[in-house]
């Protein structure tokens, strides 16, 4: 985003010049929602250099589940996706690196909208259920899984390439994700149609020293 926020001030600086202020006011604007996007981005890379040094961290669900859904408003709002989720209103640790988990999120949300894209109603709902462990439960309307044995199969998908991405390793690498936090995945079926993944974390102790 840095050359195109250096093309549109410049823009915006011609546009001045020539009496038309709408027009610099957009490029500003614009301006304005590309930084926001560099903040993320720089923000993933620093969570994500700390990261390495310690394999073992802990997390806080609700915050990385909550970014995940920002990173993805875009494509839900322009498929249409409604999504339901009542946020605790309360911190939840887990064992687990917020880069590393948030990819997981982003993905299971991205299947989501894949699978519910031209059907009439898409409802995607998310529960965080936390007793002795803490599991993130992703429902949606969708067809179903056609093979929920495959799912996490490497290279496994029913995309078609070159349309909304899908190599089929979004759901592999996240198995192994999981697992490295001492987690699980689970995928399903729901009876009456739709699938539900399930993320089920070890919680973490808020003030514990990091192993
Ligand atoms: N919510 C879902 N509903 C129905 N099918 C799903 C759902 N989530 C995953 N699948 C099936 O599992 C396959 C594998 O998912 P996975 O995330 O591993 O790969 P992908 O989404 O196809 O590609 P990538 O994640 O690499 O972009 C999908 O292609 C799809 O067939
Ligand atoms: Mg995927």
């Amino acid at each position: 985003p840095l050359m195109a926020i250096r093309s549109f001030a410049d823009n915006a600086v011609q546009f001045l010049e020539r009496g038309k202020p709408e027009r610099a006011g957009e490029n500003l604007r614009r301006i304005s929602d590309m930084t926001q996007r560099m903040g993320r981005i720089i923000q993933n890379l620093r969570a994500f250099a700390r990261q390495e040094n310690m394999p073992q961290d802990r997390v806080e669900l609700c915050a990385v589940l909550q970014s995940a859904l920002e990173l993805t408003r875009g494509r839900r709002e322009e498929v249409g996706v409604r999504v339901v989720y009542r946020s605790p209103n309360k911190k939840i640790w887990v064992r687990g690196g917020e880069v590393r988990l948030g990819q997981v999120f982003l993905n299971l949300i991205t299947n989501a909208v894949d699978a519910m894209e031209g059907q009439p109603e898409k409802l995607l709902e998310i529960e965080i259920i936390a007793d002795d462990a803490v599991t993130v439960q992703f429902r949606d309307n969708g067809p179903g899984i056609e093979m929920p044995d495959k799912v996490f199969d490497p290279f496994y998908t029913t995309k078609q390439v070159g349309e909304t991405g899908g190599m089929g390793l979004g759901l592999s690498i996240s198995y192994g994700i999981v697992q490295s936090f001492g987690g699980q995945i689970k995928g399903s079926n729901i009876e009456g149609g739709g699938a539900i993944f399930s993320v089920t974390l070890e919680p973490a102790l808020e003030n514990a020293v990091a192993a």
